[in-house]
């Protein structure tokens, strides 16, 4: 676990332009100082990321919302002060300190505040705003531990500040709040029943499958291996079947067949509990590549609560994969 050494190491590779991996409660997350411009090119170069995708200002308290956009709406002031810190983030319009590298060109920018104590405490001992997207390469599985990050990165990334497993697992949740009326763009780790209770209000709920937000693609954390996606009921004979066919497969075992004997190459037995569900997700589809799976059978949760972030994942990593 990072120590206040590593922290005041971490801010200094931030003020000299250099890239930080640092845990969030979500994912990890590979930062640049937001201001820097230089600094934040060299994210897409290590990323492999187009550079019209727009990156996430993390910032160290809602009380610093403004020196980063230009209007707040009532509804955006409310969600900030109830989420953050937390897996939630907002699109507003973008203050003047906000290069356009950061934002792909928009005049919106994304912002939030993380809820973990390593990435608080190095956002209070640079000053500044940290732009960071997930640390891995484009298109592949965010990483939820620094071995992910390490695995991924390597000697890409200067530093990389341990901050245990993320206790989030999937993304932050994406609220365009620009308007009065606010709509998801990326169902995430707030879900969105928590924010019609705070709102009042129902919120329209996003379509997984489509592309909402610029620099999305229908194919996005992907593991190596194919993802499949079936009724549940049918998880087991899809899994046989190909395995027979000689695919080597991981299978995501529902729950509800928890302790089924099923003949494939890797078994994930998927927890009951959306909150575990969404933490080990990532590890799941990663530990499958690690073991060999050329092929992966999954089904979707229920989309309520955690599940609705947890099926966009699974939908985006069996998405189509020959355009980038
Ligand atoms: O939990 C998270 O959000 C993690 C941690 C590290 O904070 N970050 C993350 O960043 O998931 P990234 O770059 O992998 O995803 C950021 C998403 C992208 O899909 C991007 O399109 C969207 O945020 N985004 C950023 N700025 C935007 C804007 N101005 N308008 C609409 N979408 C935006
Ligand atoms: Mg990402």
């Amino acid at each position: 676990m990072a120590g206040t050494s590593d922290i005041e190491k971490a801010a200094g590779v931030l003020r000299a332009g250099g890239l930080v991996a640092l845990p969030t409660e979500t994912v990890y997350g590979l930062g640049a100082n937001a201001e820097d411009p230089a600094a934040v090119s060299r994210i897409f170069q290590v990323k492999g990321r187009p550079p019209s995708h727009p990156l996430i200002v993390h910032i160290g308290g809602a009380e610093q919302l403004d020196d980063w956009v230009q209007e707040v709406p009532a509804t955006a002031r409310l969600l900030a002060e109830h989420f953050w810190p937390g897996p939630l983030t907002l699109v507003l319009r973008r203050g003047r300190r906000v290069p356009l590298e950061a934002t792909g060109g928009l005049e919106t920018v994304a912002v939030r505040v993380p809820d973990h104590p390593v990435a608080l405490a190095l956002l209070s001992a640079f000053g500044g705003g940290v732009t960071a997207p997930s640390a891995n390469r484009f298109g592949s599985v965010s990483p939820t531990t620094a071995d992910d990050v390490r695995a991924e990165l390597g000697d890409a990334v200067g530093f990389v500040l341990d901050g245990g497993p993320c206790e989030v697992g999937v993304e932050s949740t994406i609220v365009d709040a620009t308007g009065e009326i606010p709509t998801i763009l990326r169902p995430g780790g707030v879900t969105r029943e928590d924010l019609e209770a705070v709102l009042g209000f129902p919120l329209a709920v996003p379509a997984s499958s489509g592309i909402r937000v610029p620099g999305q693609h229908p194919s996005h954390y992907a593991p190596r291996a194919r993802v499949v996606l079936v009724e549940p009921e049918k998880v087991v004979a899809e899994a046989e079947q190909a395995q027979e066919l000689g695919h080597r497969v991981g299978v995501f075992l529902p729950a509800a067949f928890g302790g089924a004997e099923v003949k494939a190459h890797a078994v994930v037995q998927v927890p009951g509990s959306m909150a575990a569900y969404a933490r080990g997700l990532y590890g799941f589809l990663r530990e499958l590549d690690q073991r060999g799976c050329d092929l992966i059978v999954a089904s979707l949760p229920a989309e309520e609560g955690l599940g609705l972030a947890i099926a966009n994942r699974l939908r985006r990593a069996a998405g189509p994969r020959a355009t980038v």
